[in-house]
């Protein structure tokens, strides 16, 4: 499953990821800089931030209160964020891109 990481610059990592993993762990895994995972995907640091090209968000199911108030707390936050931990990984997001926030490469 395709995945497309975007940085603030314009570079794109394009990477291979597995049905189930999150966007979280495809980013560490591949060593994504600006995803650092600090809390191991318990929806409780932020540093997973990142923000959903907008021709993607549609497709996913929306983030619960705890996710949101983590992400009002990231300098970049916008309506497209998300925590990349909260995403699971399926068949459905092949070729999704998604941004990285400037604030925390
Ligand atoms: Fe900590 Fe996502 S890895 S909130």
């Amino acid at each position: 499953i395709k995945i497309n990481y975007i940085d603030h610059t314009g570079s794109t990592f394009e990477i291979g990821a597995s049905e189930g993993e999150t966007l979280m762990s495809a980013a560490t895994n591949n060593l994504i800089p600006g995803i650092d995972g600090d809390c191991g995907g318990n929806c409780a640091c932020g540093t997973c931030h990142v923000i959903i090209d907008e021709n993607w968000t549609s497709r996913l199911d929306s983030q619960n209160s705890e996710e949101i108030s983590l992400l009002q707390m990231t300098p970049d936050f916008n309506e497209r964020s998300r925590l990349a931990c909260q995403i699971v990984i399926t068949k459905e997001l092949h070729g999704i891109v998604v941004n990285l926030p400037e604030h925390q490469m």
